[in-house]
C-alpha cells in the first residue's frame, strides 16, 4: 500500500496545511479538540480512524490505509447564512476530483453524499465550532479509494470497485488528494459571486432529479417527486396532491425508489 505522504499532499500554492496522523478517533473530533491553537485551512488525513463519525450519528467505518479520510478547518469568506453552501460546493469539488483523475462519472446526492453507478463513494459532514477567533466549519470528508469489500447492506463502493481495470490493483491516495485539495480551494472560492453557476454544475451532476423520495419535513413523513435545486441548492419536490415543497439540509431523505 502507498502510504499517505505529507510532502506529496502540501502544496505552498494552495492554503492548506496539512498533518497526516497514523490514527485518530475521528479527523473532525481531532480538529475539535485543537481548532483553537490551530490555522484556518488546517487539513488532517488520518491512515485509520476508531470512531469514525457520519452524519445522524451514524459512523464511518474504512479499512486502515486503503481510503481518504480528512478534515478541513474552514472560515469561509462569506456571510454566515451562505456558509451551508460550503457543503454543495465540496460535493461538486469531489465529483470534479474524480472526473479529473479518473473516467467515472460521480453523481451527486444530495445533499451530502457522492455516489458511483448508485452507490456511495463519500460522505460529508460539515459541523460548525466555535472559538475564540469567531465560528469555524470542521468539514470531515470521506472517499471510498481502494477499498474492495462493502457489507451488502451499506449500499457503498469505491473509486478502485468502479473502475474495474484488470491491470490497476491500487489507486495512489496522494495524487487523488492534491487533486481534491486543489478542487476544494477553486470551489470554496465560488461561494458568493458565482455560486448560481456552480448551482448549475451541481445540477448536471444531481442523482437525486426526478427521483421519487420519502421524507420527512415539516414535522411529517412525506413522498414526492424531485424536480431540481433551487438557486441556494435546496431540493424541490412535487407532492402527490399538485402541492410542492422545498428541503433545507437540515431535513431527512428516508427512502429513495430506485
Ligand atoms: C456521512 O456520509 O454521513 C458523512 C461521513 C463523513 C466521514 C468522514 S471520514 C473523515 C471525517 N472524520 C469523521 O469522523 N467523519 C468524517
Amino acid at each position: 500500500m502507498i502510504p499517505l505522504d505529507v510532502s506529496a499532499l502540501q502544496d505552498d500554492a494552495l492554503p492548506w496545511h496539512i498533518t497526516v496522523l497514523d490514527e485518530v478517533s475521528s479527523t473532525s473530533d481531532w480538529l475539535k479538540q485543537n481548532a483553537a491553537d490551530l490555522p484556518v485551512g488546517t487539513v488532517v488525513f488520518t491512515e485509520s480512524q476508531t470512531a469514525g463519525r457520519g452524519r445522524r450519528d451514524n459512523r464511518w467505518i474504512a479499512p486502515r490505509g486503503r481510503d481518504l479520510m480528512f478534515s478541513l478547518l474552514l472560515k469561509p469568506a462569506a456571510p454566515l447564512e451562505s456558509w451551508p453552501r460550503i457543503t454543495t460546493l465540496a460535493a461538486l469539488a469531489i465529483c470534479k476530483a474524480i472526473e479529473a483523475e479518473l473516467p467515472l462519472q460521480p453523481r451527486i446526492k444530495w445533499p451530502n453524499d457522492v455516489y458511483l453507478s448508485d452507490r456511495k463513494v463519500s460522505g460529508l459532514l460539515a459541523e460548525t465550532v466555535s472559538t475564540r477567533d469567531g465560528m469555524l466549519i470542521i468539514l470531515g470528508i470521506g472517499l471510498n479509494v481502494n477499498a474492495r469489500d462493502f457489507p451488502p447492506e451499506i449500499h457503498a463502493t469505491s473509486l478502485l470497485r468502479e473502475l474495474a481495470s484488470p491491470v490497476v490493483s491500487e489507486l495512489d491516495r496522494n495524487t487523488l488528494a492534491h487533486r481534491l485539495l486543489s478542487s476544494l480551494h477553486t470551489e470554496f472560492a465560488r461561494i458568493e459571486d458565482d455560486f448560481p453557476a456552480a448551482i448549475a454544475e451541481v445540477r448536471e451532476r444531481s442523482w437525486l432529479s426526478g427521483r421519487q423520495i420519502r421524507c420527512r419535513a415539516e414535522g411529517r413523513e412525506l413522498h414526492g417527486r424531485v424536480l431540481d435545486l433551487n438557486e441556494e441548492g435546496h431540493l424541490m419536490l412535487a407532492l402527490p396532491d399538485g402541492g410542492s415543497l422545498t428541503l433545507t439540509s437540515a431535513e431527512e431523505i428516508r427512502d429513495v425508489r430506485m
